[in-house]
């Protein structure tokens, strides 16, 4: 038995992770996955009443006793300095030490991609963005703040382990998923020290992989490629703050945020799932919201608990109901959130 901690958080983060847990509960009886599913009620509404993101205990609880956790979106105007997203979500990918930020941009049909003259085959690469690094640590400070003499300072960390460590999963994955090709970006030619190490590790771990190809991209380079030529990339690498970037680039090149998963992963520990939008507030309980990025995100996470057969077919299922039409009116569609993942359940349930 393997637990999964189920947040759905806030906006249409409730709205998808309804949808999910339908997809999760029929591949769990499907497949026979023996997944115990526990629902927790953190977000804004939960922070607002306790005052914390999360109680006292409940990481260690997650560390020690799920296998997973699965997050909706985090977002509220009523917490504009998204306190409660930091005391959550960064906190779980920190405190778990989740360095890999894996986000799959696969394009699952043509009409969906906003490229002129790319096929699905065009679009099909992983991004292993740096997690847990970079500018993100939270480093710097003030000076004179509010005076027009002010100076602030955001310093970024890149530390030899933390930089080997995701450039190694990054070529593992390509080895084990037979991908040719391992491209590294950064910004080395003006970041001449942080950018510096990451030129070299990719060099020396590289070299440990004489079966794939390496190359290079500066990260104005690699964005421009991405959209010319985005047939060219396999498998990305890059630290925290580009990746950001990259990624959100990436999920439009697959038809939008409503079609992107994503995985916050420490290889053999509690790992994080999540789609890679936000909670568009605007949008929530309204029953439009695309909940494939989030059906999807739930294939990523079986694949990760070694659950394969049961990613494939929700993945299978997916691409029917894209290629049907069968979707939400962002990707074309006219169903709603409810239909277009009851629809999805109806699919898997009829896949061999
Ligand atoms: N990981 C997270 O939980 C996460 C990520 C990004 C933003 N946020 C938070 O979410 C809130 C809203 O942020 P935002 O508006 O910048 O980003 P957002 O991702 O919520 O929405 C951006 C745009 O994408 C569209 N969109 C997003 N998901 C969609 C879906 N599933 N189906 C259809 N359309 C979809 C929305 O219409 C919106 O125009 C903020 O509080 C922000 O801090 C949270």
């Amino acid at each position: 038995m393997q637990k999964i901690a189920v947040i759905a958080g806030d906006g249409i983060g409730i709205d998808v992770t309804t949808e999910a847990l339908k997809i999760m509960r029929c591949a769990n009886e499907k497949f026979r996955l023996g997944l115990e599913l526990i629902e927790f009620e953190y977000g804004a509404d939960y922070f607002l009443k306790t005052g914390v993101g999360l109680p006292k205990g409940q990481m260690e609880d997650f560390r020690s006793n799920y296998a997973a956790v699965y997050l909706g979106a985090l977002g509220d105007p009523r917490i504009p300095d998204m306190r409660h997203g930091r005391e959550i979500l960064l906190a779980l990918r920190f405190d778990l030490d989740l360095y890999i930020n894996l986000r799959p941009v696969k394009l699952l049909n043509v009409r969906l991609c906003p490229l002129k003259g790319k096929t699905k085959t065009d679009i099909d690469f992983v991004v292993f963005r740096e997690n847990t690094e970079g500018p993100y640590v939270g480093a710097g400070g003030f000076l004179k703040k509010g005076t027009p003499d002010e100076v602030a300072t955001q310093e970024a960390m890149h530390t030899r382990k933390g930089v080997e460590r995701i450039i190694r999963a990054a070529f593992e994955y390509a080895r084990l998923h037979r991908r040719k090709r391992v491209t590294m970006s950064d910004k080395s030619n003006v970041l001449r020290y942080g950018h510096d190490l990451w030129q070299r590790v990719f060099a020396e771990v590289g070299a440990e992989y004489p079966e794939i190809e390496k190359d290079h991209y500066f990260v104005d380079a690699l964005v421009m490629k991405m959209v010319k030529s985005p047939e060219h990339f396999d498998v990305i690498v890059t630290e925290n703050m580009l990746g950001d970037i990259i990624t959100d680039l990436g999920a439009m090149l697959q038809g939008g945020l409503g079609m992107a998963g994503s995985g916050n992963i420490h290889p053999g520990r509690t790992s994080l799932f999540e789609p890679v939008h936000g909670s568009a507030p605007y949008m929530a309980g309204q029953n439009k919201a695309n909940p494939i990025a989030a059906i999807l995100t739930v294939a990523m996470m079986l694949d990760y608990l070694g659950k394969p057969n049961a990613a494939e077919a929700i993945e299978k299922a997916v691409q029917q109901a894209v290629d049907e039409c069968q979707v939400t009116a962002d990707v074309g569609g006219k169903l709603g959130t409810r239909e277009c993942g009851d629809y999805i359940v109806s699919l898997l349930q009829r896949l061999h």
